[in-house]
């Protein structure tokens, strides 16, 4: 279930899925184009097996098959997804045209809209909203869940918010920071609690994994503790989709190749709904502290060539135009010091469909936090033989987000190559094969 289901993410999503069930194709000025998953780690990328045997990442292991999903969601605007999907403005139309009679009885379910902590350009969108107080607005969310469940005789249901960027919510002792707390606050209309923080709550509540694809604090201390009582999965933050997953790679191959980058300066503009909400200041500042910390570990990864806790000059600018719509660009400088004083600098210019960078990365958020929901790990040598389940806090997904949750206390990656690498090792694990070393020594000796 998609909150923000009628945005571009969303009706782009569920577009997909479609298209691919039905093995569409269609047109374009270069010829036939066919559906695909490219851009999904799970459907498009492979896992070496050693000895130049590679096999599709979802052969791996027992995985939902994506044409098995059933979607459904909520929206602040009651338009339907396939004219949602013409409104997104990001696939063909002629696609579009084949898509519509399955997309456009689909309507999004009403929702929770609080003017403080979405842009006030959104306002304009609101149609579609549940009445009452913020504990009627969680009965509503979760007998939404129960009813979708019921009505489709499904497994599990996931939650996952694509709605958009909302400001931070202030962390306040007594409101936020315990289980106990926040279900007062929520029962005393707190003004504190945010939409996408009862959306958690709720799915929490029903026993459903939550997954936060935006970069605002949804996961407030009394959430994180919620879920960890109740033992059910949360993840996010933010979808880690273009710049900033480029940024993951580059920094780590540059400080890993001893090169000092001392400045990144990322300017970023787009068209879209999102670049609208975020032209907002206090959305923005959400997005740019969400951007601003992917390099953190890489720098501290290396006391050659940085002093503990030297920082270099990070600049995030994200401004909105219209006309470019959902063809976002950003255009990254990379200064770095080389040998003896001499300065690089990287200039990149990245431009696409935002949202179909985003989906992707929906599908194998949804499909990996259902993979890891089933696995069950115990310590080497551990006295008892039980197995438990992952931490609540599934920070085995950071290669899909850019601002990792993690338990607290432990680590945060963001290097993408092992991020990448602790999906795919583990995995590997539960069907008793070792991680991949890279030594190949067999290819070493005389
Ligand atoms: P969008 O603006 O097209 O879609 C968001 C949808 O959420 C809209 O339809 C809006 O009506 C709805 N909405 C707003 N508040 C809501 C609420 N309280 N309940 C239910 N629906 C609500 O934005 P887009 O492009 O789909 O992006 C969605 C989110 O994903 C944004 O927060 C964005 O920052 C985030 N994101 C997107 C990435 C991308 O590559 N497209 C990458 C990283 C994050």
């Amino acid at each position: 279930m998609l909150v923000g289901w009628g945005g571009n993410n969303g009706s782009t999503f569920t577009a997909a899925i479609l298209a691919n069930k039905l093995h569409l194709s269609w047109p374009t000025k270069k010829g036939t184009q066919k559906a695909n998953w490219y851009g999904s780690l799970t459907q498009a990328a492979t896992v070496s097996l050693g000895s130049g045997v590679y096999i599709p990442f979802s052969n791996l292991l027992p995985m939902v098959n994506p044409d098995d999903i059933v979607i459904d969601g909520w929206d602040i605007s009651s338009m339907n997804l396939a004219d949602a999907m013409k409104r997104a403005q990001v696939l063909d139309v002629s696609l579009q045209q084949q898509l519509k009679p399955h997309m456009q009885n689909m309507k999004p379910r009403p929702s929770i809209y609080c003017s403080d902590f979405i842009a006030a350009n959104q306002k304009n969108r609101v149609d579609n909203l549940i009445s009452g107080k913020k504990q009627d607005q969680l009965e509503k969310i979760k007998s939404d869940i129960a009813d979708f469940k019921k009505s489709h005789n499904l497994d599990q249901v996931i939650v996952l918010w694509t709605a958009n960027t909302e400001c931070f919510s202030a962390v306040i002792e007594g409101v936020n920071d315990t289980a106990e707390n926040i279900k007062k606050a929520i029962f005393a209309n707190h003004s504190e609690i945010s939409p996408s923080s009862i959306f958690a709550y709720a799915s929490i509540s029903m026993g459903c994994t939550f997954i936060n694809g935006s970069p605002q604090n949804t996961f407030v201390p009394g959430i994180v503790d919620f879920a960890e009582k109740e033992g059910v999965f949360i993840t996010g933050d933010d979808f880690k989709s273009g710049q900033t997953k480029v940024k993951s790679v580059l920094v780590d191959f540059l400080v890993g190749a001893g090169i000092k980058p001392v400045s990144i300066v990322s300017y970023n503009h787009l068209g879209n709904n999102d670049g609208k909400n975020l032209s907002a200041h206090e959305q923005f500042r959400s997005k740019e502290i969400s951007k601003s910390n992917v390099v953190d570990d890489m720098i501290n990864s290396n006391n050659v060539l940085y002093t503990p806790g030297e920082k270099l000059d990070h600049v995030v600018v994200i401004k909105y135009v219209p006309y470019v719509g959902d063809s976002k660009r950003a255009m990254d400088e990379y200064t770095s010091e080389i040998l003896m004083g001499g300065l690089n600098t990287i200039v990149m210019h990245n431009m696409c469909e935002d949202s179909l960078l985003a989906t992707p990365l929906i599908l194998d958020l949804v499909l990996l936090a259902e993979l890891f929901s089933r696995v069950e790990i115990k310590r080497e040598g551990a006295s008892d033989e039980k197995y438990t389940r992952l931490h609540p806090v599934l920070s085995i997904l950071s290669y899909l987000c850019k601002a990792p949750l993690v338990p607290k206390g432990t680590p945060v990656i963001n290097a993408l190559s092992k991020q990448r690498a602790c999906i795919e090792n583990v995995m590997k694990a539960c069907i008793g094969l070792p991680p991949e070393n890279n030594m190949t020594l067999e290819h070493k000796v005389p």
